[in-house]
């Protein structure tokens, strides 16, 4: 069993939990996520570290209440259990001395970035963040993203949907600085949309930009093919090849939109994270 040993609503629908899961916790690297089960009629649902002990043996996610799982996960309280918890899945986040790192993060992305940022950190690299939020209410993990940044760039206001992200106006203002000011690499984990727009901004100037692309998920494993994205031309399952991948070469991310949008009909619109085209968060 994976006893809940913290749990902390950290704004309006988004919850930090705290697991026990030590054989997760001994392997688990920054970029990777769990797959949990809540109870035995559960169905799997996939989450980014945001934070593990190994010596107290513990996994940290946050979540937003999206759908029927996370609406009954946010009901769970510290002490219960859940039935099923596997990882470390994916591919770790690529950690080297870049130079100088922009992180551009929404939704989950702000807290799921935060064990790439520290490692990047880590590593001396200087770190810019860009955080996007739709409102000061849905405003969470500033603190944390400012103190492990080098500078962080508060991008709230509504998420303008594909045509406008907030997050772009500052994104655009670093790339015209560059070379100038040289920007090494771009990484995001935020909305499809925001993503692949933050891929067309970077691309003329050739700046790296990686993207984390979390399209629906079954198994995590590789064998379902639940996850396909095509990237480079080639196949690719963002659960074993990912979920982090070059976004300049990132194809149909039209067909990732749509795909990701399947089950989200019925709650599209009453949630502020979600970006208004894509529906993600
Ligand atoms: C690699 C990866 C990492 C993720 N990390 C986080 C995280 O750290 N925090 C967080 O809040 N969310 C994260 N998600 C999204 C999270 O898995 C979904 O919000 C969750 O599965 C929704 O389940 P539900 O039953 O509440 O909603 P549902 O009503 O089932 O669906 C609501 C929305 O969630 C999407 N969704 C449903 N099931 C899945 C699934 N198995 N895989 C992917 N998307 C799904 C649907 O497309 C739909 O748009 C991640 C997804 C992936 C693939
Ligand atoms: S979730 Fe099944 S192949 Fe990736």
């Amino acid at each position: 069993m994976f006893t809940i040993v913290e749990k902390e609503e950290l704004a309006s629908s988004v919850h930090r939990m705290r697991v026990e899961a030590p054989l997760v916790a001994v392997k688990a690297q920054p970029g990777q996520f769990i797959i949990l089960i809540i109870d035995e009629k559960g169905e799997r649902v996939p989450f980014t570290l945001s934070d593990w002990n190994k010596d107290d043996g513990t996994v940290e996610f946050v979540f937003i209440e999206v759908g029927r799982t996370t609406r009954a996960l946010a009901q769970l309280k510290e002490g219960d259990n859940l039935a099923h918890l596997i990882g470390p899945l994916g591919r770790p986040s690529h950690i080297d001395s870049f130079g100088h790192v922009v992180c551009i993060v929404s939704g989950y992305g702000i807290a799921g970035m935060v064990p790439t940022i520290k490692a990047l950190k880590d590593k001396g690299n200087k770190i810019t963040t860009i955080l996007q939020v739709p409102d000061q209410k849905n405003l969470f993990g500033e603190e944390k993203l400012k103190e492990i940044s080098d500078e962080l760039i508060l991008a709230a206001g509504g998420d303008g949907g594909f045509t406008n992200p907030t997050a772009l106006k500052p994104l655009r203002k670093l790339v015209e600085r560059h070379p100038k000011e040289p920007i090494d690499r771009v990484i995001a984990m935020a909305s499809f949309c925001l993503m692949k727009l933050c891929c067309d901004i970077t691309r003329p100037k050739e700046i790296p930009t990686y993207v984390h692309l979390a399209p629906l998920m079954v198994d995590g494993t590789g064998m379902c093919g639940a996850c396909r994205c095509v990237v480079e031309g080639k196949n690719r399952f963002a659960c074993v090849h990912g979920p982090e991948f070059n976004g300049h070469l990132v194809q149909g991310w039209d067909v990732l939109m749509a795909r990701r949008c399947t089950y989200a009909d019925e709650i599209i619109g009453q949630q502020s994270f979600q970006c208004s085209s894509c529906s993600q968060w």
